[in-house]
C-alpha cells in the first residue's frame, strides 16, 4: 500500500513536534525515518499508523484520505492491513508465543486457534519454531522483537510500522531482523522504520529526515 503524508503537523502539549512533514512510502520498499533523538521519528511513525491524530495536513493510503477516518475505519485498517513492531513489543507476556502470533484462542483460552500452516511458517521464518507453548515473558529482547515480527508475517499485513527495532539487539539478532524486514518489503509490502541504526538505513530504499518542529532549528539545519 502506498502511504503518503502531505504537510502534516502535530503539537503535543502546545509544543510543535512535527512541522509540515511530507513523505511517501511505496509498497515493496523500506523507508527509514531518521533524525536525532527527540526529532519526532516515533511521533511521525504513530501518525502514519493512525495511532496519533495530526493537527494539520493529510495522510492517504492507496489514495484513501485516512486522516478523515473515524474510530471504526481506523480499527478496520489495523485489523486488516497494518502490523506494528513497537518499542514495548505490544506482546501479551502471560500468553503463549503461539497465541501472540495468531491472537486467536478457543473460549476460555485452552487452545490456540488459527491457521496452523501460516503459524508454522511465521515461527520458522523468525527462528521461534519449537517455542510456541512458552509464555512470551520467557523470551529475550531479541526474541520478543522477532515474535512481534512473527505476528506481522502471520497476519500477512500489507504495511509494517517499526520503531527502533535494533536498539537493544546483539549483532546476530540485528542481522536477522534486518533480513526479515528486507524480505517483508521484497514481498511487495510497505515497511516504515524509525531508526538511527545506519545498517538499517543502508538497507532501506528511501530515507526521510524528520526535521525538528522548532522553526529556528529547522532553519539552521537547512542552511
Ligand atoms: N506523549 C508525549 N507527551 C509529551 N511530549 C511528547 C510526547 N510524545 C513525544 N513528545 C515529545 O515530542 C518530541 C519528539 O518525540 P519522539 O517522536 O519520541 O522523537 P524520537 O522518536 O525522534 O526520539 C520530543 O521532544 C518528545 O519529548
Ligand atoms: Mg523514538
Amino acid at each position: 500500500m502506498l502511504v503518503e503524508a502531505q504537510d502534516i503537523s502535530v503539537a503535543i502539549g502546545g509544543r510543535p513536534v512535527l512541522d509540515s512533514e511530507t513523505l511517501s512510502c511505496r509498497p515493496g520498499t523500506m523507508t527509514a525515518l531518521v533524525g536525532p533523538s527527540g526529532s519526532g521519528k516515533t511521533t511521525l511513525l504513530h501518525c502514519l499508523g493512525l495511532l496519533l491524530p495530526v493537527d494539520r495536513g493529510r495522510i492517504t493510503i492507496d489514495g484513501d484520505v485516512v486522516t478523515d477516518y473515524g474510530a471504526a475505519a481506523r480499527r478496520r485498517f489495523w485489523r486488516d492491513h497494518a502490523a506494528f513492531v513497537l518499542q514495548d513489543y505490544g506482546l501479551m507476556d502471560e500468553e503463549s508465543v503461539a497465541f501472540n502470533i495468531t491472537m486467536r484462542a478457543s473460549p476460555l483460552g485452552r487452545r490456540v486457534l488459527g491457521d496452523r500452516e501460516r503459524l508454522a511458517q511465521a515461527l520458522g521464518r523468525t527462528g521461534l519454531a519449537g517455542r510456541e507453548e512458552e509464555p512470551a515473558s520467557h523470551l529475550s529482547g531479541g526474541e520478543k522483537q522477532r515474535l512481534a515480527l512473527a505476528r506481522a508475517i502471520y497476519k500477512q499485513a500489507r504495511i509494517l510500522f517499526v520503531d527502533e527495532p535494533t536498539a537493544s539487539l546483539d549483532a546476530a539478532n540485528r542481522t536477522m531482523v534486518i533480513d526479515l524486514f528486507t524480505d517483508f518489503a521484497a514481498s511487495g509490502r510497505t515497511v516504515i522504520i524509525s531508526t538511527h541504526d545506519s545498517e538499517i538505513v543502508d538497507a532501506c530504499e528511501s530515507r526521510h529526515e524528520v526535521a525538528s518542529g522548532r522553526p529556528a532549528e529547522r532553519l539552521v539545519n537547512n542552511q
